[in-house]
């Protein structure tokens, strides 16, 4: 697929952003906000009709990308739109999704799937992003993770361990680009419950969850994007899932397993 507005050299003043995941919830609000900041964008997802519907709506240039990241042509057109674009200045690794069942229930297809568009996708679309950025002097990159990257649920095992490891790698890209006083910028987002299309993709009832934890994907994404501005690497949106994030990372293992006992109705 031949992207032509945000590489046509006559659109050269702004700078783009690429937003995985752009045709619904949390990608799509970025898509707004950073049309708003001044970026052009290259909004990808599988379902081309919502992003071309978004694109109608945007006062910037944009481009879409019908993509599946879950496979080997879907990751490398991701990473050919990249390197076809002198003015990205930021990806944004968002697109993701949940399943339901214990590990070794579930449909391997599914794990499979969601480590590639999780892991595989975030890192090989940040490889190609990072070798523009790094020699360009400038840019970003924020990938969506979870708070589930600070724990384990039963019924959530590679959703836990893949959004771990996008925290684990963000942390890791920041160490070398600040050893190299690289101005590049990463942060791994790591939202709570959020109004979005998730929970109904997955197949969970959502009014399992309690009111007070909702949150609104405005939010998520405006703590994102001040975040960023300021240079940080892990943002929790939310005052009490900061607090929840931080428990979890110094509770000892035997209680986590007490938590995690029955109750995992999502198994
Ligand atoms: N909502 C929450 O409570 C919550 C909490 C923590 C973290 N998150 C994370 O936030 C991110 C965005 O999710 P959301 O809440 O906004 O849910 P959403 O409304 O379901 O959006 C998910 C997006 O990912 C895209 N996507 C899924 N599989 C894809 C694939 N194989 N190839 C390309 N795109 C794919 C979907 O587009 P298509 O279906 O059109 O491809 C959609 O645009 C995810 O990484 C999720 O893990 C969500």
């Amino acid at each position: 697929m031949t992207l032509g507005n945000v590489t046509n050299p006559e659109n050269a003043a702004r700078p783009v952003a690429l937003i995985t995941g752009a045709s619904s919830g949390i990608g799509a609000v970025f898509a707004r906000k950073l049309a708003t900041r001044g970026y052009d964008l290259v909004l990808l997802a599988r379902r081309e009709d919502r992003l071309r519907a978004l694109a109608a709506e945007l006062p910037v240039h944009v481009d879409v990308l019908a993509a599946d990241l879950s496979c080997e042509e879907g990751i490398a057109a991701g990473e050919r739109a990249i390197r076809d674009c002198a003015r990205i200045e930021l990806l944004v690794n968002n697109a993701g999704f949940g399943t339901l069942g214990r590990f070794w229930e579930a449909d391997i297809e599914s794990q499979i799937r969601m480590h590639e568009v999780h892991v595989m996708a975030t890192m090989r679309l940040t490889h190609a992003a990072l070798a523009r950025m790094v020699p360009q002097g400038g840019g970003g990159v924020i990938s969506v993770s979870s708070v589930a990257a600070f724990g384990q649920g039963p019924a959530n095992v590679s959703y836990c361990a893949t959004k771990a490891w996008i925290n684990s790698f963000t942390e890791g890209l920041d160490m070398e680009l600040r050893a190299m006083r690289s101005p590049v910028k990463v942060q791994a987002l790591c939202p709570g419950f959020t109004i979005t299309e998730f929970h109904e993709t997955l197949g969970m009832d959502a009014r399992q969850i309690p009111a007070f934890l909702w949150m609104k994907a405005d939010d998520v994404v405006e703590a994102s994007l001040t975040g960023f501005d300021r240079g940080k690497v892990i943002v929790v949106p939310n005052w009490k899932y900061k607090i929840g994030a931080s428990m979890m990372k110094h509770l000892p293992h035997a209680l986590k397993l007490r938590m995690g006992r029955p109750g995992g109705k999502r198994a």
